[in-house]
C-alpha cells in the first residue's frame, strides 16, 4: 500500500465509536526508516497533514461499519479498536485491526487527552459511551521517542543500569528495579520519553531535550520522530 500510515484508536461500545487523536508510528529501527522492523520506535500526534475529512471518512466508512457489523453478528464489541491504516492515493486502506491500544502511539495520544481516561473506558464498559462528554484535548502536539537496548530488534542486551530517567514524561517498559533501587533494562524497548509542545517542533524539542539526560549503555533511539511532519514533508 502506498501512502503514509495512520494509527487511529477508537473507543467502541456497540455501534458507538469515539475516535482518539490520530497518530503515526515509526516501525523501522533507524532514521529515515532504515533497518529492520520493530515494535515501534516513536510516534507523534496529531497529524498536521491528515485532512479532517479523511479522518471523518475513516471513522464513518471503516470503523463505524465494522462496529455495526459486529453488533449485527451478535458479537458487539466493547473496548479499544485500533485501526492501522495506510492513506493511499485511492483513499484510506486498512492494514490491520487490533483490540488494544498501540505502543508507542498511546504514550503520545494520552498525553494530550484532558478528559478522564478512566471514565471514558468505564463508559464503554458499562454501555454508556453514547452519552459521554465530547472528548477534550490539550492544544499542541506530542512526540514519543523510544529508547531501545543495544542490538534491539535482535536479542537485546539487558541488565544495564539506567540513570537520569526519573523525569517528567519518562514511561518505563522493559525495565525492573533492582534490590539496591537501581532501574535496569530487561527488554528491547526499554522506555519512552514523551514531549509536548505548542506544535511538533516544540514537542520534538521537549522529548529530545529530556532524552539527553538519560544514560543506558549501548542504547539507541531514532532522531527523526515527527521530523518529516514538522517540516511539512508529508503530503497525500
Ligand atoms: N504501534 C504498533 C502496535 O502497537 O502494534
Amino acid at each position: 500500500l502506498d501512502g503514509p500510515e495512520v494509527s487511529l484508536f477508537c473507543v467502541v461500545d456497540g455501534e458507538t465509536v469515539v475516535p482518539l487523536l490520530p497518530a503515526q508510528d515509526f516501525k523501522r529501527v533507524g532514521d529515515n526508516d532504515s533497518g529492520p522492523n520493530t515494535g515501534g520506535m516513536g510516534a507523534y500526534t496529531p497529524l498536521p497533514w491528515l485532512p479532517a475529512q479523511v479522518l471523518t471518512q475513516i471513522v464513518d466508512e471503516i470503523v463505524k461499519p465494522v462496529a455495526a457489523e459486529m453488533v449485527s453478528r451478535g458479537s458487539a464489541f466493547s473496548g479499544l479498536l485500533y485501526a492501522g491504516l495506510a492513506i493511499t492515493s485511492a483513499g484510506p486502506s486498512v492494514v490491520e485491526f487490533n483490540c488494544r491500544f498501540g505502543d508507542p502511539e498511546t504514550q503520545a495520544v494520552l498525553s494530550l487527552l484532558e478528559s478522564p481516561l478512566g471514565q471514558l473506558l468505564n463508559a464503554a464498559a458499562t454501555g454508556t459511551l453514547a452519552s459521554f462528554e465530547e472528548l477534550r484535548w490539550r492544544d499542541g502536539a506530542a512526540v514519543t521517542v523510544v529508547v531501545a537496548a543495544e542490538n534491539y530488534p535482535g536479542r537485546p542486551r539487558v541488565g544495564d543500569v539506567i540513570t537520569g530517567s526519573e523525569a517528567d514524561g519518562v514511561l518505563y517498559a522493559g525495565t525492573a528495579r533492582r534490590e539496591d533501587g537501581a532501574v535496569v533494562s530487561t527488554g528491547g524497548r526499554v522506555l519512552s520519553v514523551v514531549g509536548t509542545g505548542a506544535d511538533l517542533d516544540g514537542a520534538r524539542t521537549a522529548a529530545y531535550t529530556a532524552l539527553k539526560s538519560i544514560k543506558l549503555p549501548g542504547s539507541h533511539f531514532r532522531t527523526d520522530i515527527g521530523l518529516a511532519a514538522a517540516e511539512g514533508r508529508i503530503s497525500l
